[in-house]
């Protein structure tokens, strides 16, 4: 199925390639950096055991509450409107309820220009449609332990010779789309804890020199898709090449 949100950095064009690497079997799946979560909802199931995290507590609020609450979620979002006043006034409200939170970011995000949450698109969107996905949500996330953690102590608690890690970081670089701080020093930390981990791991990174040389000792392939802004505005497609990783 298909997430329920856009995200900057979503892997709807590349989850088949992620997922076609994945080992034959293993027993818990992890997804360490969730966003949109298009890898975890391309399958009914990964693994008996699955979990699903993002450091940023507004998004993980949002998959609580559609897993816990999604018909007081439906409810707080009946009537709400495409306009540019109720963008304003959501991104800026204090002193809500988890649902209300939920339901003023999923707004927010679906009427941002590019899904980013920060300007209004001003664009028709078929929002009851989007609602209407919630249910089949709920239902996927009903066993997934949904988690708000940085990815260091993620991985370490959810680390067994059976567990499947996928990691998709804020790519080199473009760390600043996100609103929690990446740089070098986590690409590093990431590296360090990968190489010590007693279960599996696929990685989706972009493809540049520091990422290579961080992972040179890890099997690498390399993926093309069309870079989604610059087919927007170009005439000429152009391709962006990703990298998939993988210790196995
Ligand atoms: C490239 S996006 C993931 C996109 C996702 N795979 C999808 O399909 O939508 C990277 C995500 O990492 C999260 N993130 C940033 N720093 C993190 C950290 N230290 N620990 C865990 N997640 C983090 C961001 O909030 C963002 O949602």
């Amino acid at each position: 199925m298909d997430s329920f949100i856009a995200w900057v950095g979503g892997k709807k064009l590349l989850r088949k390639d992620i997922v076609a690497r994945f080992p034959k079997e293993f027993g818990r799946y992890i997804e360490v950096f969730g966003g949109a979560g298009w890898v975890l909802f391309y399958k009914e199931r990964h693994a008996n055991i699955e979990v699903f995290n993002d450091v940023n507590s507004e998004l993980i609020n949002l998959y609580r509450c559609i897993k816990f609450h999604e018909g007081e979620l439906q409810k707080e979002l009946e009537f709400v409107l495409n306009s540019r006043e109720l963008f304003y006034d959501y991104q800026r409200d204090k002193g809500l309820t988890d649902i209300q939170r939920a339901a003023r970011f999923f707004t927010v995000l679906k009427f941002s220009y590019g899904a980013t949450g920060k300007t209004f698109g001003g664009v028709k969107k078929n929002v009851s449609k989007a609602v209407d996905h919630l249910k089949e949500i709920q239902k996927r996330l009903s066993n997934v332990v949904v988690e708000n953690k940085d990815f260091e102590s993620l991985i370490k608690c959810y680390d067994r010779p059976d567990s499947l890690f996928y990691l998709d970081p804020p790519y080199y670089k473009t760390e600043g789309y996100y609103t929690a701080d990446f740089g070098e020093v986590d690409h590093e930390r990431l590296a360090s804890i990968l190489s010590k981990i007693k279960g599996k791991f696929v990685l989706s990174y972009n493809d540049c020199e520091y990422i290579r040389n961080l992972y040179h000792n890890y099997n690498i392939s390399e993926v093309k898709r069309n870079h989604n802004l610059v087919a927007r505005y170009s005439s000429k497609e152009k391709e962006y090449k990703e990298l998939i990783i993988t210790n196995f």
